[in-house]
């Protein structure tokens, strides 16, 4: 077991990663708190997979387990005011726990159901995607979804612990696994220039695999420096957002339905490496690095898009951020930097990059 320690005054708490973690949750959980009861939440995938190894791992707890259906419908404000009522109806108490078992939709709602549930309680995070190991489960951001927006409501509350069992990811669908490895990519791509030259060498789920317990803990020790520099995002953490301003809207633009979110990244993260070249950053040949090493993890590089498709949802955007925007850009692989750009920069860079393509 690897263990890295989110170093954050008050709110800090142990990251343990490696293969068999789950089957000693009880034991882990029982290290860092001592609760009379807990609220699992989970996915009705996760838990016909893995629930039966949860519930003997808790041993004596009790613990009320609530499966909901898998998918983003389920960061809702109906779902969110169902599993509150589900709280109080329990009788869980400030001393008590709450239990995410799942990927980032339900570690998301998990979160933010802690964080406001009596004013907030303690939980803990047992993720079970490649892209909540490596970054949603870590960090504190939580959240729901309004019609109007995804992660529109939400809160900063760390969990008290994280357990990130590597040998769950092998049952994720490949499509998964490989959305996952985008984010993985990002973290190369943004600071670790040996953590791509890693993943270059080994580029594929078959030949990573042997070192996801490495790579697992890289990514989650990036992202512990960047959330202790700047927990509420405010400055370095938006370094995470590397593809993401493309990649958003690359997922809007498919209704949310035709890209998951790392495949919208992975696309996000090749445009952003040319609007870099474009300004005469970012080294030539980037964007074609990238693009080969998301290629070779079966993300989706051959799709092209219009401007007019995404300059449509950068466009909404600027309602949201004013008129500038931060576009993360490479000076080169293993050292991304925040770009501010106004929302007519962007779009022109946008138009020259579609055109490009
Ligand atoms: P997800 O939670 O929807 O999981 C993806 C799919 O994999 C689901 O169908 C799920 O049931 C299934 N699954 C999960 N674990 C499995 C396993 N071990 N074996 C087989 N199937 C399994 O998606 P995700 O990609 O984990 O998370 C996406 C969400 O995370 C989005 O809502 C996004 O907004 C959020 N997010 C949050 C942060 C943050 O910092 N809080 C960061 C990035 C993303
Ligand atoms: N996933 C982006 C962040 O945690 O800030």
């Amino acid at each position: 077991m690897k263990t890295l320690r989110v170093g954050l005054a008050d709110r800090g708490y142990d990251i343990l990663i490696g293969g068999g973690l789950l089957d000693q949750a009880g034991t882990l959980i029982a290290d860092v708190r001592t609760p009379s009861k807990a609220v699992v939440l989970t996915d009705d995938n996760v838990w016909p997979l893995y629930g039966e190894r949860l519930t003997k791992a808790l041993g004596t707890l009790p613990h009320e387990v609530i499966v909901l259906p898998h998918g983003e419908q389920t960061k809702s404000a109906a779902v969110y005011a169902n599993v509150l009522s589900c709280c109080a109806s329990y009788a869980l108490t400030r001393s008590d726990i709450i239990i995410a078992f799942g990927g980032g939709v339900i570690g998301d709602l998990a979160g933010f159901v802690a964080a406001t549930y009596m004013r907030g309680i303690d939980f803990v995070q047992i993720p079970t995607t490649l892209l909540a190991q490596v970054d949603s489960s870590v960090g504190g951001k939580t959240a729901i979804d309004l019609p109007e927006g995804k992660n529109l409501v939400g809160a900063f509350h760390q969990p008290v612990l994280v357990v990130a069992d590597t040998d769950l990811l092998q049952t994720l669908p490949p499509r998964e696994q490989a959305g996952g490895m985008a984010e993985v990519i990002k973290y190369g791509a943004i600071f670790d220039e040996a953590l791509f030259a890693l993943l270059e060498a080994h580029p594929t789920w078959e030949t990573i695999t042997p070192l996801l317990d490495d790579v697992v803990y890289t990514c989650c020790d990036w992202k512990r420096q960047v959330v202790e520099r700047d927990e509420r995002d405010t400055g370095d953490r938006m370094l995470l957002n590397f593809g993401h301003t493309f990649g958003h809207a690359i997922e809007a633009h498919g209704q949310y339905t035709t890209y998951i979110h790392g495949e919208g990244v992975a696309l996000g993260m090749v445009l952003a490496a040319k609007a870099g070249i474009c300004r005469g950053i970012t080294p030539l040949g980037t964007d074609d690095r990238l693009e080969s090493l998301c290629d070779s993890f079966g993300l989706p590089m051959t799709d092209r898009f219009t401007a007019e498709a995404l300059t449509a949802h950068l466009t909404l955007d600027k309602k949201r951020a004013g008129s500038t925007l931060r576009l993360i850009l490479l000076h080169r692989i293993g050292d991304g930097f925040v770009q501010p750009l106004t929302v007519d920069e962007v779009l022109s860079l946008t138009e020259a990059l579609c055109h490009d393509r």
